[in-house]
């Protein structure tokens, strides 16, 4: 089976797997980073978000294959070394924004990847920068409400 180096989380991991596997599949089950959730599979509900060079990105359809050099973030690498949470982390907890947590994962990353481009975003920008994350527990007023938060504190 073909070998792939990923920069991932700040470290280089090497995997050995097909071409076409996802890179959902990669994360979780060759190393074990389970933050990103397996939801619909189809590129369309965003519980597998990870950060590929620093934007969102959905990685259940996601070929290894495709990711080349680029630096993907997990949500296991968004808290600095010494353990201290992101601010969209802290704040999603500040503002208790989640019931099931099945959309969590990709609800923070999504969130982070929009700060880091915009970190004063206006409501309008939150609620289309999240329209691709699906909640099937209507948390999403207090997901806003997290990421205005987290806005205040960078
Ligand atoms: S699992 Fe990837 S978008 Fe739904
Ligand atoms: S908290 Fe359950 S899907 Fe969003």
């Amino acid at each position: 089976m073909p070998q792939y180096i990923l920069h991932i989380n700040g470290s280089q991991k090497t995997v050995e797997t097909e071409d076409d596997t996802p890179l959902l599949y990669v994360l979780r089950d060759n190393l074990e980073l389970n933050g990103p959730k397996f939801g619909c599979g189809l590129s369309q509900c965003g519980a597998c978000m990870v950060l590929i060079d620093g934007v969102a990105t959905t990685s259940c359809m996601r070929p290894i294959s495709s990711i080349g050099e680029s630096k993907i973030t997990t949500i296991e690498g968004l808290a600095s070394e010494n353990g201290k949470l992101h601010v969209v982390q802290e704040a999603f907890i500040e503002e208790q924004a989640a019931q099931c947590g099945y959309c969590l994962n990709g609800m923070v990353m999504a969130s982070v990847s929009l700060l880091n481009d915009n970190p004063k975003p206006t409501d309008q920008e939150i609620r289309s920068a999240l329209q691709l994350n699906l909640c099937r527990c209507s948390t999403h007023s207090r997901i806003i409400k997290a990421v205005q938060t987290a806005s205040k504190k960078l």
